[in-house]
């Protein structure tokens, strides 16, 4: 029970690594929000799997793009759940993959904005309270495309980068006032975000890994229970990658 008496907001947890992240956390003792923007349904199912297996959760909707929807929801959370001292900030911001050259601007700006409007937006909505309880913990959930460019990819891997210096910041400024701040860089996982490429691609990526698989949700959660867990109470600013290995090559 590593998370006992925490209270963790996990953003984008309606499905993919976030859900997974949110059943993790719960099963370890916390009282977990699932914060969903569209999917109600999904998310309401990962709060009833949470509290079947005996744990505490609410469903919270929000896009996390939008402050006063961030703000509300805290609210409504820490009403319902007591302070949040963990945030999980992982909501999946959308973009098309295609190469520079035809790269439309908007669709990058909305990705960058995007993207660093969910990271600042809910930091800014909970590290008050933590300040003031002089603890608190925060894990951005980042991309192996921040640090070895993809092709097609250059809004993601810009606007992650953006997320990974973002993320030191924080960590420099918030340490003194008893707030963790790290990043975890999933490589590909199988999620409903990778649905739309390849089977062949898929294989052709596990061959190159040097653990020889894809990622799986639970395979990132693991990392960020490891990261929110006190067992990582002298760790702050670290970027962590769950890619089978794919981050050395
Ligand atoms: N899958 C990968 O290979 C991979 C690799 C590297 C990094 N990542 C990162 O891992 C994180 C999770 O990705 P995933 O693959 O698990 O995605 P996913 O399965 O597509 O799920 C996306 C989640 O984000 C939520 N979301 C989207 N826009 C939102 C908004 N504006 N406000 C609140 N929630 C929003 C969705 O909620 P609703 O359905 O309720 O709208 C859903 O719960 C993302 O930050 C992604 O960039 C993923």
């Amino acid at each position: 029970m590593r998370m006992k008496h925490r209270v963790v907001l996990v953003t984008g947890a309606s499905r993919g690594i976030g859900a997974a992240t949110a059943k993790l956390l719960a099963s370890e003792g916390a009282a977990v929000a699932v914060n969903y923007f569209q999917s109600a349904e999904a998310a309401e199912k990962v709060v009833a799997s949470i509290r079947t297996a005996g744990g505490t959760a609410v469903a919270a909707r929000a896009d996390v793009r939008d402050q006063a929807q961030v703000h509300a929801m805290v609210a409504e959370v820490e009403n319902a759940l007591g302070p949040i001292d963990t945030l999980v900030s992982n909501a999946s911001i959308g973009f098309p993959v295609v190469p520079f050259i035809e790269y439309p601007w908007e669709a990058f700006e909305a990705k960058l904005t995007g993207e660093l409007r969910a990271a600042f937006f809910c930091c800014r909505a909970v590290v008050p309270g933590m300040a003031a309880r002089k603890k608190g913990c925060i894990v951005a959930i980042s991309s192996g495309l921040s640090r070895v460019p993809g092709p097609g990819f250059c809004a993601h891997s810009a606007a992650k980068s953006g997320l990974d210096g973002f993320a030191k910041s924080l960590a420099l400024e918030l340490g003194p006032l008893g707030i963790r701040v790290n990043v975890v860089a999933p490589g590909l996982t199988l999620t409903d975000a990778t649905a739309w490429q390849p089977q062949e691609a898929k294989e052709a990526a596990a061959k190159r890994t040097p653990l020889r698989r894809n990622g799986q949700p639970e395979d990132v959660a693991a990392a960020v229970l490891a990261l929110a867990s006190d067992d990582a109470r002298f760790i702050t600013g670290a970027y962590l990658p769950v890619s089978g290995g794919v981050q050395m090559l």
